[in-house]
């Protein structure tokens, strides 16, 4: 069903995936076991050491309506995949995975554009496997091997693509309310007084809810806000 293209490194796996979009099938999955130039979301450096499970999966679906909604899925799936081996994983929204509130789990997505339309997605996952020392990557953050959990990265990878594959096709047509209750179980920022950062802004305010397109809405001193992007600040 999908192909797996393993490298011992590469810069960034999302780079490979958006550099070769056009010969690599739907559905390809591109793995590295170290990146050197490995990239966060909002243009963060995502320290790429061996031991991290690094993959991108390069997707070129017809319907793009609920495109933001597959990575919603893609970081359910890992903080499910997550908690069945042992470790109370949670979501901040909108696809982070954290343990104990430190980072197991980041997600930057990319659309790829030919000629001004959409022509494929890339879904880019790292996850804390094996690291023994994650001090310098600039948050808090904890590995896999750090909980006391041993897993091969490749049987991690399984267990995560095994969960997102099967759910794809209903997501794209419905959207979140695919699996909105299932991520709201693991959401645990419901009636929290947070912040949000976007663009540069630093926004105050009460959880009221995920909607049902799967952005979260808060509600603040100037009245309800709506995000789309956004970093959560607990
Ligand atoms: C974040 O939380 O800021 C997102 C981190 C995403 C990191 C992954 S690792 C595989 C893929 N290649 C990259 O350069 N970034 C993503």
């Amino acid at each position: 069903m999908e192909r797996v293209l393993y490298f011992p490194s590469l810069t960034s796996t999302n780079a490979y995936a958006k550099q070769h979009a056009q010969s690599l099938p739907d559905k390809t999955i591109i793995v590295a076991d170290e990146q050197t130039a490995g990239r966060g979301r909002f243009d963060r450096k995502w320290v790429s050491a061996p031991g991290g499970l690094y993959f991108s999966v390069l997707m070129k679906p017809t319907d793009v309506t609920n495109l933001p909604n597959l990575t919603q899925l893609m970081a359910l799936c890992i903080c499910q995949t997550v908690r069945k081996l042992g470790a109370e994983a949670i979501l901040k929204w909108p696809n982070d995975v954290l343990v104990d509130g430190k980072k197991i789990s980041g997600i930057l997505s990319e659309v790829i554009l030919r000629e001004n339309t959409f022509y494929a997605l890339v879904i880019g996952v790292g996850i804390n496997a094996e690291q023994e020392n994650l001090s310098g990557v600039g948050q808090p953050a904890v590995s896999l091997r750090e909980l006391g959990i041993r897993l091969e990265k490749q049987e991690l990878l399984q267990d995560v693509l095994e969960r997102f594959w099967p759910r794809c096709a209903a997501v794209l047509k419905e959207g979140f309310s695919a699996f909105g209750k299932e991520y709201k179980e693991l959401f645990p920022y419901l009636g929290k007084t947070i912040s949000v950062t976007n663009g540069g802004r630093k926004i105050s305010g009460a959880v009221q809810d995920i909607s049902p397109t799967g952005t979260l809405l808060l509600a603040t001193t100037l009245g309800r806000r709506e995000f789309s992007i956004g970093d959560i600040n607990a």
